[in-house]
């Protein structure tokens, strides 16, 4: 069941950091400008960082004044008045107690946490003790709850035994992005697709993620994780699971994350063999990448690393639906372009009718989902092509595109951050876009399993030049299979 519970209040752990700066309070920013915020929300904020209110409100006023957007004063003075700012070490009882007098008066707050993970079962026992954390609170964590199944786990204990896993919301903010809703409407509100959606018309998916950025200052962190736990563990697999799941009763939060659960269980475990044959690792080296010559990782690291940069795998879904199907996930830093993608390739036609020259036209068909950086779905369609020719009839693929760009465009048009339909859920209690835990232990524990795999196998990531599409072995990976990347 939806809950009826609806937020009064926000209070942001970490707000003077990287991610409330760039999304968190833009988000809430704009959702305030869409009038979603409702009457008398308020916006409180804290950190470690010893400024006054006066100063934290300038500091989000210029940040805001810094976006495309721009800011609109109208909007401003109904959204800096929300603001409060208290500086605080969340971690102990006496600093959450300082939290206190801010809270007076908000009978449903929203605790966002944008904080290292390995803060927050300290900062749920220090809440815990200075009577913050009643049955009317709500929880948001930030990714990546752990580095494997057993440290998830411990966090997810120590958060458990204050907040109750209704109350828990985990951002995948991949969820929030408006493509991927798409998806869902696409699946399930057109009887086109569900009856091809399984292993006697579709070949094989692809899942794409590529960034053109480098890993640079953040690499303390990234070090610890690799593509595969930072990327693969929940952004990809949350899109695999979308592709993949049944057809769930409805949009409740449990109905669909059933489904999803589903689908993360079913997954093959990933054996020596498959390390060896069906994955591969890479680490960029210096290279070009948008014009600009760039670093390779070791020189941002500062010294050699076995960390992966780029991951691409065959996964197996051992279910009906979608036995023999594979699943290429490929992502990777400082690859040519930012694209994000999920290719549904059919099979292809079971015997042509077509002279020899239109036959060598035929390409099967194909569902392109481009989330980033353009959103757009595709359906490439076989037609014939225009005109008359001496051989007989010639054929083309033409897609049939349901473009979103022209939605964005326009006078005060503008792309929401996916961070802005996550942030609106949680206010209104509505936690399908959330993840529960045993949705991420499931992650874990097939993450857990390609890492051990590649350990039996002693693989270690290929360099790759930035600006290439990842080391040569992850063509010859999905070739092996007798398939291609799609461009
Ligand atoms: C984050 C990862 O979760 O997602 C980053 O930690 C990555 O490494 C980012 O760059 C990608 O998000 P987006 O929305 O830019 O595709």
């Amino acid at each position: 069941m939806i809950e009826t519970w609806q937020a009064d209040a926000i209070l942001l752990f970490g707000a003077t950091g990287d991610l409330s700066r760039r999304m968190l309070l833009p988000s809430l920013y704009f959702l305030d400008a869409d009038g979603f915020l409702p009457d008398g929300f308020k916006v409180l904020c804290t950190a470690r960082a010893h400024l006054t209110r006066e100063e934290f409100v300038a500091q989000v006023r210029e940040l805001l004044l810094a976006r495309s957007e721009g800011l609109d004063e109208a909007v401003w003075k109904r959204f800096e008045p929300r603001l409060e700012f208290t500086a605080a070490d969340a971690t102990t009882e006496a600093g959450a107690r300082e939290l206190a007098p801010m809270l007076e008066g908000v009978q449903a707050p929203m605790f966002y946490f944008s904080l290292s993970p390995s803060l927050y079962g300290r900062v749920c026992v220090a809440l815990a003790a200075a009577g913050l954390a009643h049955d009317q609170t709500r929880i948001v964590l930030e990714k990546p709850i752990g580095r494997d199944l057993a440290t998830s786990d411990e966090i997810n204990v120590a958060v458990g035994a204050v907040f109750a896993e209704k109350r828990i919301f985990r951002i995948d903010h991949y969820l929030g992005k408006e493509t991927v809703q798409n998806l869902i409407a696409l699946r399930f509100a057109n009887t086109l697709f569900e009856p091809l959606w399984n292993n006697l018309t579709i070949d094989h998916v692809q899942i794409t993620v590529a960034e053109t950025e480098g890993v640079g200052e953040r690499w303390p962190y990234y070090d610890e994780y690799g593509a595969l736990r930072d990327m693969l563990q929940n952004h990809m697999l949350q899109l695999l699971c979308l592709v993949a799941m049944e057809p769930p009763a409805d949009m409740e939060p449990n109905s669909v994350r059933n489904e999803k659960v589903k689908v993360l269980r079913s997954l093959r475990r990933f054996t020596r063999l498959d390390a060896q044959n069906n994955s591969i690792r890479g680490q960029y080296t210096p290279g070009v990448v948008g014009g600009k010559q760039v670093k390779g990782y070791e020189a941002e690291r500062g010294q050699a690393s076995g960390i992966d940069t780029f991951v691409a795998l065959r996964a197996d879904i051992d279910n009906w639906r979608w036995a023999g199907v594979p699943f290429f996930l490929r992502t990777g830093k400082r690859l040519p372009e930012r694209r994000t993608q999920i290719a549904i390739q059919f099979k292809p036609v079971p015997h042509s009718i077509f002279g020899a020259q239109a036959r060598d036209d035929l390409v099967a068909n194909r569902l392109v989902i481009d989330l980033q950086p353009d959103e757009d779905i595709k359906l490439t369609l076989m037609n014939k092509a225009p005109g008359v020719s001496a051989g007989g009839m010639r054929l083309q693929s033409m897609p049939l595109s349901l473009s979103l760009l022209s939605t964005y465009e326009g006078p005060g048009a503008r792309r929401p951050i996916a961070y802005e339909r996550l942030l609106l859920d949680v206010i209104r209690g509505n936690s399908t876009l959330f993840v529960r835990r045993d949705e991420v232990e499931e992650a874990w524990r097939w993450i857990d399993g390609v890492a051990e795999a590649w350990r039996e196998a002693n693989l270690t990531p290929k360099p790759y030049a930035a600006g290439s599409w990842g080391p040569a072995g992850a063509f010859a990976l999905i070739e092996r299979a007798g398939r291609a990347w799609s461009d």
